[in-house]
């Protein structure tokens, strides 16, 4: 990311030698060249200016339309208030069928801290013919949600976002990774499901509803113009999210993959996910209801309210896996910043930790076919002996240091279902410091996972990990 690295510069005198070789096509290469450029020009007029970088992206750029119904709402908005903060400027709609009975939103106290609820058209005049059991025609008006937000008219948009009203976005981590692209272009960006059979069936292509995806605003207007006629050409199809893939791939617009969406087609313990996340700012996490509670002794609300305690310190640094090595222990020590750390007994090299450990099931119940259970993630099982499993350390809180110069977070110990002495048996707490992150356009588009060092401070039942940049050369491993 930094200097060119050493190959590089070695390489340099074979290329000399190719130049003056191909002298002779000089003179065809630049006038052609002059061409492009010519075209490059035109192309560019519409808009001299580089890029956005110098107006970026906020959140005030941002509409979300989340689908939700009279049913779920009262009891789903828990979610929603996890991140929704009309002060910040947050602009959007929760679309449902009809108002609840207990409308939440009309108490005053409470109405800043939930979107409006807007209720949908009538789409009964369209076709639902998907053949399986668990079809639900809703899924037409969940779809037209990106034809009804665009009618809403706001002013200076540059992306509307789309989730369910059990999707939980990290708000503040969207607009960074939003911000990366040129809204003034077609994007259609969001990330694919974990089980394979049914991105399988759905496609590899598709942005999955629950994860949440975004549309560029000029992508948004032309599908919101066409979209009732894709509704009424893809009326065999099961869900919502198929709908509007469909006719965006008729536009000729294909997925921008971002690994930060989280569809969360699990059951059970999501730990495994959670420890090992890819390296990029968490964008959303989806299914709180259906997986256990992601802390433990906890209920699955509280829990996400205890990971939002993170959140609020350093939103980009959340579940972000950092690595290091004890080498007096032979321990290896992987941080899974404001959520976990775990410590093995042993020496796991960096490719191996990075696998997500399968703490979770598959989300359909049954093995219906060969691809069932096959997730699109690299794993490693659990250990079936307890004793051989790392120690876990849950975050408990987050703090402060010196007039905020640094962030302590720190983790306890949870129960270990071993019945002989483990290595870490003293071993209780886990302080890890920090920087606040604030990742700039080309760490965005150029991630370099962070280096940490175990602190010689040990002191009894505690041990301290300090996360810090990696030098030039520095490599990840047990020394
Ligand atoms: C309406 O709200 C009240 C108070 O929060 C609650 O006791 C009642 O069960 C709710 N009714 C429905 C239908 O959700
Ligand atoms: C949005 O603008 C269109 C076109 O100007 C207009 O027909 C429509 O009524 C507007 N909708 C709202 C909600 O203001
Ligand atoms: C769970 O929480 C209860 C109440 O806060 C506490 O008494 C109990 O010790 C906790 N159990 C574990 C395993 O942490
Ligand atoms: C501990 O592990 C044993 C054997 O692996 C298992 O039978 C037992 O249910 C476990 N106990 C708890 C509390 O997890």
């Amino acid at each position: 990311m930094k200097k060119p690295p050493i190959q590089n510069r070695t390489r340099l005198k074979p290329m000399i030698k190719f130049i003056l070789v191909s002298t002779s096509f000089c003179a065809i290469t630049l006038s052609f060249s002059v061409l492009l450029l010519a075209a490059t020009k035109i192309v560019n007029k519409v808009d001299q200016s580089p890029l956005h970088f110098s107006d970026p992206t906020t959140l005030n750029h941002l509409v979300f339309a989340i689908a939700s119904s009279g049913k779920s709402w009262p009891r789903r908005n828990e979610y929603t208030k996890l991140w929704w903060n009309h002060n910040n400027g947050m602009r959007g709609c929760v679309f449902v069928d009809n108002l609840p009975d207990n409308d939440t939103n009309s108490n005053s106290n409470s109405s800043s801290l939930l979107p409006p609820l807007c209720v949908s058209e009538d789409t009964s005049k369209f076709r639902y013919t998907y053949h399986r059991p668990g079809g639900l025609r809703s899924a037409i008006r969940v779809a037209r949600v990106v034809k009804e937000i665009v009618a809403l008219n706001h002013s200076d948009v540059r992306w509307y976002v789309f989730g369910d009203d059990d999707t939980v976005f990290l708000s503040e981590n969207l607009v960074k990774i939003l911000s990366k692209y040129d809204h003034r272009l077609w994007y259609y960006v969001g990330a694919n499901t974990e089980m394979y059979e049914q991105a399988q069936y759905f496609g590899f292509g598709m942005a999955f509803g629950g994860g949440g995806f975004a549309i560029s605003a000029p992508l948004a207007k032309v599908l919101a113009k066409v979209f009732d006629s894709c509704i009424e050409r893809y009326h065999h199809l099961y869900g919502s999210d198929s709908r509007v893939y469909s006719c965006i791939s008729e536009l000729g617009i294909s997925l921008t993959h971002e690994p930060g969406f989280h569809q969360v087609d699990l059951r059970g313990n999501i730990f495994g996910l959670l420890a090992a996340h890819p390296l990029t700012p968490l964008i959303s996490l989806h299914h709180p209801e259906t997986t256990d509670p992601i802390f433990p002794n906890m209920t699955q609300i509280r829990a996400y309210q205890h990971l939002f305690e993170a959140v609020e310190f350093d939103s980009q640094r959340v579940l972000q896996q950092t690595v290091c090595y004890d080498n007096r222990y032979s321990w290896t020590v992987s941080v899974s910043w404001g959520y976990t750390v775990q410590v093995f007994h042993n020496n796991m090299p960096l490719p191996e930790a990075l696998k997500v450990l399968k703490t979770f099931r598959q989300w359909k119940k049954g093995k219906s076919s060969a691809i069932a259970g096959l997730f699109n993630l690299n794993t490693r099982e659990v250990d079936p002996d307890p004793c051989k499993r790392p120690s876990v350390f849950y975050l408990d809180k987050v703090s402060y240091g010196n007039n905020k110069d640094f962030i302590i977070s720190s983790y306890k110990k949870s129960f270990q279902n071993c019945s002989h002495d483990m290595p870490t048996m003293k071993l209780e707490v886990i302080k890890v410091v920090t920087n606040k992150l604030d990742l700039d356009i080309k760490q965005l588009q150029s991630p370099r996972r962070h280096c940490c060092d175990v602190l010689p401070s040990r002191t009894g039942d505690m041990m301290e990990v300090a996360i810090r940049e990696c030098k030039d050369e520095e490599l990840i491993y047990m020394h």
